[in-house]
């Protein structure tokens, strides 16, 4: 009798976040969407694209530069264009910058199976990290950054409140914050 080995049949695995095939990271600057963003992709094995590094590559210069030279306006039409871009693609991890998720109907018309999470900390909390190290922020800038941040989150909190998952990211380290998120994706996907 010939005892046949059948092979092992390679079948799809399916992905524990199937559901979701994006996830966007909106919140004020210094709320840690880069470092946690970074993180997540790794976890997940996902693209990840931090959209301030597109748009310095596209304009070939720093996003500083381009808000002095070419004003801010410009910087948010490349910035639109590059957010589009990175969202084309499944299986992405998108850290746009604070000012992204402003544009009218920008959240709203995120494709399907974009889990949105918004970073919330204070504006204390904001400035220490924004302005700490690394990347100028050039709507930081001026005498009293943490009022100027306070007046810029009051503005903008009634749209990073419409993400889906909300997270206290001012004490919680990178890591308890993309726990939170994959449980999050595997609870809802
Ligand atoms: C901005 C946030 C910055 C950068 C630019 C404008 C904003 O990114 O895109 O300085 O309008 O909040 P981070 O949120 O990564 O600091």
């Amino acid at each position: 009798m010939m005892v046949m080995t059948v092979p092992a049949v390679d079948r799809p695995v399916p992905h524990p976040h199937s559901g979701w095939q994006r996830v966007v990271l909106v919140g004020f600057m210094g709320s840690g969407k880069s470092t946690v963003g970074r993180l997540l992709a790794h976890r997940l094995e996902w693209t990840f694209v931090d959209l301030d590094d597109e748009v310095e590559a596209r304009a070939d210069c720093s996003v500083d530069e381009l808000f002095r030279v070419a004003g801010e306006a410009e910087f948010r039409r490349v910035e639109g264009e590059a957010g589009a871009a990175a969202l084309a693609r499944p299986r992405t991890v998108l850290a746009p910058g604070g000012g992204w998720s402003l544009a009218p109907g920008r959240l709203e018309g995120l494709p399907a199976g974009s889990l949105t999470v918004w970073h919330e900390v204070t504006p204390e909390v904001a400035v220490r990290r924004a302005t700490g190290h690394g990347r100028v922020r050039p709507l930081l800038a001026g005498s009293d950054p943490v009022e100027r941040a306070r007046e810029l989150l009051r503005q903008r909190e009634e749209v990073y409140r419409r993400a889906r998952l909300h997270l206290e990211a001012g004490a919680a380290t990178p890591a308890a914050l993309v726990n939170a998120i994959v449980a999050h994706m595997k609870g809802s996907a």
